[in-house]
């Protein structure tokens, strides 16, 4: 990752949000969209396997599928103050030794991480312009399956971003949001061989989960 680009994510991701994701997480465990992803993983068996969790935050779909018997994870993200508060959790769990916390843009790491049964990227797409090198490399190191919560192609989900990147630009922050055409999203998911297996549509987030066929 350029620097100007680490400095966005580092100052975006920061402590402040960090802690505050934190405290929510211990209080209420993982937000809504991601238990789904998380319960679809579960029922199709995730005991024994390995886990890529891309831009995980503080780790909550490493955390919960870690107690579900995944052998070991490793999270990749962006952001300093996240992959510190993902770290806190897993020792507070007795797990750290289970998981690789590495630091830095996932698409530009891709070539020295490894595939692993599992690939994860919750609410991490939005996050990144170049929606087609995230997805192919991620799609690369998914061996079994292939986890993604992302927004909606609609236009109120599009009218949203767009003020919402009105405002950053307004207040000289490099930091945008992205609504990538859900169409070239799934195109390049089912091209390298997956299969549907779920989906949930919600008013501004989808949850979908891919097996490759
Ligand atoms: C909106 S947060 C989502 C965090 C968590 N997955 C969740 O849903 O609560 C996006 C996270 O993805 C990370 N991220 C975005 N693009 C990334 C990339 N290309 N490589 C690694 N991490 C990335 C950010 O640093 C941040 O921690």
């Amino acid at each position: 990752m350029d620097c100007c680009k680490t400095q966005t994510y580092e100052r975006q991701f920061d402590e402040n949000l960090a802690s505050n994701d934190l405290r929510r997480y211990r209080r209420k465990g993982p937000d809504r969209t991601t238990r789904m992803l998380i319960k679809a993983l579960k029922s199709e068996g995730v005991e024994g396997k390995t886990l890529l969790d891309i831009g995980a935050g503080v780790g909550a779909i490493t955390h919960a599928l870690l107690a579900s018997g995944v052998r070991r994870a490793v999270i990749v993200d962006a952001s300093g103050p996240y992959l510190g508060a993902a770290r806190r959790v897993a020792e507070a769990n007795g797990t750290q030794d289970q998981v690789d916390f590495v630091h830095g843009d996932f698409v530009e790491l891709a070539s020295s991480i490894a595939a692993a049964d599992i690939v994860t990227l919750d609410r991490v797409i939005c996050c990144y312009s170049d929606m087609p090198s995230l997805v192919s490399n991620s799609t690369d190191r998914a061996r079994r399956y292939y986890g993604l919560v992302y927004p909606r192609d609609r236009w109120w989900v599009r009218l949203a971003i767009r003020i919402l990147n009105f405002v950053q630009r307004l207040r000289r922050d490099p930091f945008l949001v992205f609504a990538h055409p859900n169409r070239e999203v799934e195109d390049q998911i089912l091209t390298r061989g997956f299969e549907g297996r779920y989906r949930h549509e919600g008013i501004f987030w989808q949850v979908a989960l891919y097996r490759r066929a």
